[in-house]
């Protein structure tokens, strides 16, 4: 039990009073034009009282014409900056630090919510039935927006008090579907072997550094249980998760 109330550096130099950490989990209480709500705040405010060293917020979209389900917080613009100190401010009430988990959904998104569906390639969700339509490829010039949105959301939400973000790279989502030969069959810059996959994933880490004021911490969300092709070669994690420490 002394392990876990001791402090822990992270590598990207974040240091965490303790060892508890609450993962990202979509609390689905944003406003319905996607701004933080009164029960948001709270939520964080509970939360904030576990003494949990950590808190990952639930996955924020960085496009509003991109959502994979509903009442996710978007944050495109500093038009909800006040709504966002206030979120920031609760989660870091009892000593937490707080990373927001900023996300892109690409295919695996809902036709209900989310009309144009875009993807490295256009190739569906196996088995996903009649709710998720068929996505259109990405030109390039679209993937250097998303890539400049992540950047942007990441701005705001360090100008708003977040210690960092935290990118989504797992659960099938927009990130992931660069990561996976299944999803990504380009053969151009972003896709057609493992490094090009994974330029997604570097070019969003890159960019956000690039937009932050002081050194924004953070790092990415990976599915360990289900790499990507590509990334474990002779039993070691190859690529974005090692490139996103750098
Ligand atoms: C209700 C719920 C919502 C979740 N939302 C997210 C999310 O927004 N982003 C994410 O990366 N993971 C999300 N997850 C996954 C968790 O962060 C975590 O990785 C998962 O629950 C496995 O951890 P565990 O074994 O400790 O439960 C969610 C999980 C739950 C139960």
């Amino acid at each position: 039990m002394t392990h876990l109330s001791t402090p822990l550096s992270l590598s990207n130099k974040l240091t965490l009073d303790n060892r508890l950490a609450k993962s990202a989990m979509s609390e689905r209480l944003a406003t319905r034009d996607g701004r933080v709500s009164a029960e948001l705040v709270r939520l964080y405010e509970r939360w904030a009282r576990s003494g949990a060293g950590l808190l990952v917020t639930g996955n924020v979209m960085v496009d509003a014409r991109a959502l994979g389900e509903s009442g996710n917080v978007v944050v495109e613009d500093e038009r909800d900056l006040e709504g966002l100190r206030a979120w920031a401010q609760a989660a870091r009430s009892g000593g937490a630090r707080v990373l927001m988990q900023i996300n892109h959904p690409g295919r695996q998104a809902p036709r209900t919510l989310t009309r144009h569906l875009v993807a490295p390639s256009a190739v569906g969700l196996k088995g996903a039935g009649p709710l998720f339509a068929k996505p259109r490829a990405l030109e390039p010039l679209e993937i250097e927006q998303i890539i400049g949105r992540f950047a942007q959301t990441a701005r705001i939400a360090e100008k708003a008090g977040f210690d960092g973000v935290q990118i989504h790279g797992a659960h099938g989502y927009l990130v992931s579907q660069f990561l996976s030969p299944r999803s990504n069959r380009r053969d151009d810059a972003w896709g057609g072997d493992a490094p090009r996959r994974r330029r997604f994933l570097l070019e969003i880490v890159r960019a956000v550094r690039a937009g932050c004021q002081r050194r924004l911490r953070g790092g990415a969300q990976a599915q360990l249980g289900r790499l990507p092709e590509g990334w474990v070669r002779r039993g070691r994690v190859h690529g974005a998760a090692r490139g996103a420490r750098r």
